[in-house]
């Protein structure tokens, strides 16, 4: 009740920031008057309920959009899903959303992996209460990718992503439209997601409490799409297939089942410079690939399936590894929620009702039959971009070493926790200017090392380097050829005791901006930090 309280409180204290004068915010977010959007786009969330599993339908909190202005095409709505619709748009665009909250809390959107203005980015203090509208104003000036949106009030993220505010924000540009690759019904986009149902089939979040929040959220059932047990029926034709990663904390090892390649031809930022081959993709919260399926050469009548390959998520450290003998995590040990003695299912989790699937046990996400038998001129191109000087390291850019850590029962980024409007002297950067984050894992809680996703807003980083530790039970091991460090990123997954330094040029707009853990408990319970632009 405190707690609800205090959120309410913030959720106020937004709008009244807001409200106390809207000409002064406007000049300082950079608004100006002039705008003349291209596209218009109205954006509501409310609550609803969708059918999922049978019987009793399922309340759900569900974006929904309309075209006021522009390509009719900008807004594709999901039937039957929460899914909110899939916003598409062209690079260079100039985008007015106007998002309403019909929701019975405070809210805010963010366009994750968009450089936008302030103003646009959905900062947690620019939360906007029940019934309030707020004005979107960016141009988009981001390569052709697979982004995505969803809610930002601080301390609630989780639980509105959870209950279904999700939507897929795809950006297209010319290099991209000139590859010829799968278009129209087959470019589809592939949401994960995991949730856990009761017994009236509505959603449960937070069922293990305190330890669910110190852990991240892990459901007992995974939906794709918003879809369970999701089954694709597609022809003999190749596809492109735009995987993200919603889960709260869940981790995929992404592979076909019957051992093909992962296909890649893109990541969080956009194409990569040409397609690689994997056996498996690692996708940590947040992160996107885009992947091709061709089934030119298949028979009718078969069938593939999409699965998450077991692994090992988190790790027990040395010195307490006697006492938390149980909680190793991931494939091996499987006991969660604190020796709760759970034990984890074989096979797919998608079977029995006890629990919360462990992060890095086997998963069965989507089956695809190969119904129907069509032709295909497909080609692989086999240059798909060219990332040019952005790419280069920049030798002399300021390092700055920030731990992920976890001390007092917080979570921590760079020694603190997250403050709505704080700032520190080293979280000041120049517009446009490059730095050098080296990002070490180095806490755990109650013995317990955790991978966390780490996202950085309004900018694509450049992996550069991961060190893991040298001793061959690093978790890293066991994910490590799935990590996509060849391509632009908004998140990199950290793994226990690793260290991954990345390049960052950050935004050219100027004023205060996040970047927090991806693990959408750790995110709200102030795994999070402030960083201020300020004019170069
Ligand atoms: Cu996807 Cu700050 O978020
Ligand atoms: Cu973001
Ligand atoms: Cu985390």
């Amino acid at each position: 009740m405190k707690r609800r309280d205090m959120l309410f409180g913030l959720g106020a204290l937004g709008l009244s920031v807001a409200h106390r004068d809207p000409v002064a915010l406007f000049r300082r977010l950079g608004r100006s008057d002039a705008f003349e959007p291209d596209v218009e786009l109205a954006l509501e969330a409310a609550a609803g309920d969708v059918q999922i599993r049978s019987g009793a339908r399922t309340r759900v909190w569900k974006f929904s959009g309309r075209v006021l202005k522009g390509p009719t095409t900008s807004i594709q709505t999901h039937v039957d899903s929460f899914l909110g619709p899939t916003i598409r748009l062209r690079k260079g665009q100039k985008v007015r959303i106007r998002f309403r909250n019909a929701l019975p809390e405070p809210s805010i959107v963010h366009w994750h992996g968009l450089d936008v203005p302030e103003a646009a980015d959905g900062h947690p203090h620019l939360a906007i209460g029940p019934g309030a509208e707020y004005v979107y104003e960016f141009e988009v000036l981001n390569r052709a990718g697979t982004y995505w949106y969803h809610p930002h009030p601080h301390g609630r993220t989780g639980s509105q992503v959870y209950q279904g505010l999700v939507g897929m924000l795809i950006v297209s540009d010319e290099a991209d439209e000139a590859l010829a690759l799968p278009r129209g019904a087959d470019d589809m986009v592939c949401v994960l997601t995991d949730r856990t149902f009761d017994a009236q089939n509505q959603f449960a979040y937070l069922s293990g409490g305190m330890m669910d929040r110190m852990h991240g959220l892990l459901g007992d059932r995974m939906l794709v799409n918003g879809t369970e047990n999701a089954t694709w029926p597609l022809a003999t034709r190749a596809y492109r297939i735009r995987l993200l990663n919603a889960s709260s904390s869940r981790v995929y090892k992404l592979a076909w089942d019957d051992g093909t390649p992962m296909t890649l031809i893109g990541s969080d930022g956009g194409l990569l410079e040409r397609p690689i081959e994997q056996p498996f993709v690692t996708l940590a919260p947040s992160q996107r690939a885009d992947v091709i399926l061709d089934l030119s050469q298949r028979a009718t009548g078969t069938t593939v399936r999409l699965r998450s390959a077991p692994f090992t998520a988190s790790e027990v450290s040395i010195d307490e590894g006697g006492m938390m003998g149980g909680m190793t995590g991931g494939m091996t040990g499987g006991m969660m929620g604190g020796g709760s003695g759970r034990g984890m299912r074989g096979g797919m989790g998608n079977a029995a009702p006890d629990g919360p699937v462990p992060n890095g046990a086997p998963l069965t996400l989507v089956t695809v039959n190969i119904t129907r038998r069509e032709a295909s001129t497909f080609r692989m191109p086999t240059r798909l971009a060219s990332y040019g000087d952005a790419w280069a390291e920049v030798p002399n850019a300021p390092v700055r070493r920030v731990a992920l850590d976890f001390r007092a029962g917080q979570w921590l980024l760079g020694g603190k926790s997250y403050d709505m409007l704080d700032v520190a002297p080293d979280e000041i950067v120049r517009a446009g200017s490059t730095h050098i984050w080296e990002i070490a894992n180095v806490g755990g809680m109650m013995g317990r090392q955790m991978a966390h996703p780490l996202h950085i807003h309004g900018t694509q980083f450049r992996v550069l380097s991961r060190t893991r530790p040298a001793d061959a039970t690093s978790p890293e091991n066991s994910v490590r050829e799935g990590l996509i460090d060849s391509g632009w990123r908004d998140t990199v997954l950290v793994m226990p005791r690793d260290t991954v330094r990345i390049q960052i040029r950050f935004t050219s707009y100027t004023g205060l901006f996040l970047y927090h853990c991806h693990i959408l408990e750790h995110e709200d319970m102030g795994m999070m930090r402030n960083f201020r632009v300020v004019s170069a």
